[in-house]
């Protein structure tokens, strides 16, 4: 067992070496160059017998462990989506670990309720959302976006869960999002026991967004059939272009036909805490669910998914369970937030939200997402201007969609070329880009926001990207 001593020592040593690793992060290759198997194949097979002094394990973190990294939090990091950076978010991060409580109701930690209720309601208000909505902190969007179909099925089944279920509808209920939505929409309907014949992947326009018209003539289609249209997953910065589905017809759209309407703002919800973003996500209000990751863009050390919803009764309705050993007398009075999704235990994750806004401060999250919002730009402006690049999407937040097409390359033949010179970047160490297919061919996703990249790196980016494809 770990004397508090021996924690305060060791303690103190894995602090340095968090902040060492982070203050000497660019010196190192981007990406993890490891081959399969090969990290596992450094480590003993069998679990120690005897305890081990922690020094030995913080050697091996040094000396195994670091060097394979990818390295996500690297000013050079393109890849993906920017995520979990913020070491002031990492304290409250910490301190959550630390402080070893567990949320199974208000009474079991009564600052874990109100601190989450607290400090989503601050996002609430940076993301310039009315005082309609009400927020819990779940997982990932993954999840959110799970528990607000399970939700839209109930509302619309007139709560079959407390009867037959999903089973002993007599008419199939469909869910609609687009071919650009991420797969957790996908997984989330097949999850929540839609089937896949009920899921309609619908097309886009040429800006990767959802067409209003045809998810009417979808709705019509099925109703004509007889099935019933049950919710619409729109996203607000779709993750291969940040696509933005127009929400305001969507959501007319569906307050007159009663579908929920759940929005996927992920990656892109971050943004709207800048009132000037706020035009991508125009008719916010009539949705009923929406679901944002604070652990991307924002800084939030993973994991910290904020779902909001407009009528949380219905939320606690369809997720409440309430054994006897659970109830306490503040019952009436508080929040318990085990009826606000899926699990019963809860981290207390407020606490890396009110560190991170604490400690950075609304202003300064907004000069840093501005710094990344004008670096993409200014990367769009230089690959408008030069003869055989193309920029496939528009730009409306960090992330750049390329793809180099010298004369005469098409088909399968540029494809290689794309992969071929993408591989040569990540390869390098020098960079990391993520290819991605879009419209059947491969593109590269420049995706700008790690906590310490610069104009400088984008340009050094831009720089090296010209050069390997000469090479
Ligand atoms: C638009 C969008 N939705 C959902 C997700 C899934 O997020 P999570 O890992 O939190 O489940 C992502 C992640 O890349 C995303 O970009």
């Amino acid at each position: 067992m770990m004397h508090p001593d021996e924690f305060r020592r060791i303690g103190y040593q894995i602090i340095d070496m968090i902040a060492d690793y982070r203050a000497t992060i660019a010196n190192r290759p981007v990406w993890s160059q490891l081959r399969p198997g090969e990290f596992r194949s450094q480590l003993p097979a069998t679990p120690p017998e005897q305890p081990e002094p922690p020094e030995a394990i913080l050697a091996d973190v040094e000396r195994l462990i670091i060097p394979g990294l990818s390295n996500w939090q690297h000013p050079r990091f393109f890849g993906y989506f920017p995520a979990n950076a913020s070491l002031a978010s990492l304290l409250g991060d910490f301190l959550s670990g630390g402080l070893g409580q567990l949320g199974l109701n208000w009474q079991a930690s009564p600052p874990l309720t109100e601190l989450e209720e607290l400090t989503t309601d601050w996002m609430r208000q940076l993301l310039g959302l009315s005082e309609a909505w009400r927020g819990v902190i779940q997982d990932t969007a993954s999840t959110s976006t799970l528990v607000a179909l399970l939700c839209a099925r109930e509302r619309a089944s007139d709560h079959s869960q407390v009867r037959g279920g999903l089973q002993a509808l007599p008419q199939p209920l469909v869910v609609y999002t687009s071919i650009q939505s991420h797969s957790s929409v996908e997984k989330a309907a097949l999850l929540a026991g839609f089937g896949r014949d009920n899921l309609r992947l619908l097309p886009v326009d040429d800006t990767f967004a959802l067409r209003v018209d045809t998810l009417a003539d979808a709705i019509a289609t099925d109703r004509a059939a007889g099935r019933v249209p049950c919710a619409v997953v729109a996203s607000i910065g779709a993750t291969a272009t940040t696509a933005c589905d127009p929400l305001e017809p969507i959501g007319e759209l569906c307050r007159r036909e009663g579908i929920w309407l759940h929005v996927d703002a992920a990656m892109a919800g971050s943004a709207m805490i800048l009132p000037e973003c706020r035009y991508l996500w125009q008719g916010i209000e009539q949705a009923d669910s929406l679901v944002l990751n604070p652990h991307k863009w924002l800084g939030a050390a993973f994991d910290c998914s904020l779902y909001y919803v407009r009528d949380p009764q219905h939320l606690i309705r369809v997720m409440s369970t309430n054994p006897s050993y659970l109830q306490t007398s503040a019952d009436g009075a508080v929040t318990n937030y085990r009826d606000w999704g899926i699990p019963l235990g809860r981290r207390f994750r407020a606490l890396k939200l009110y560190f991170l806004l604490r400690c950075e401060g609304a202003e300064g999250l907004r000069t840093r997402l501005r710094r990344d919002i004008a670096n993409a730009r200014w990367l769009a402006e230089q690959i408008d201007a030069t003869p055989h690049w193309r920029r496939l999407a528009p730009v409306p937040l960090q992330t750049v969609c390329v793809r180099h097409e010298p004369p005469g390359l098409t088909g399968e033949d540029l494809d290689r070329h794309t992969l071929r010179w993408v591989g040569a970047i990540n390869a390098s160490g020098a960079a990391y880009l993520t290819p991605a297919m879009l419209d059947g061919r491969w593109m590269v996703r420049i995706s700008i926001g790690a906590e310490p990249t610069e104009h400088t790196d984008v340009a050094a980016l831009w720089a090296l990207m010209q050069e390997v494809v000469r090479g």
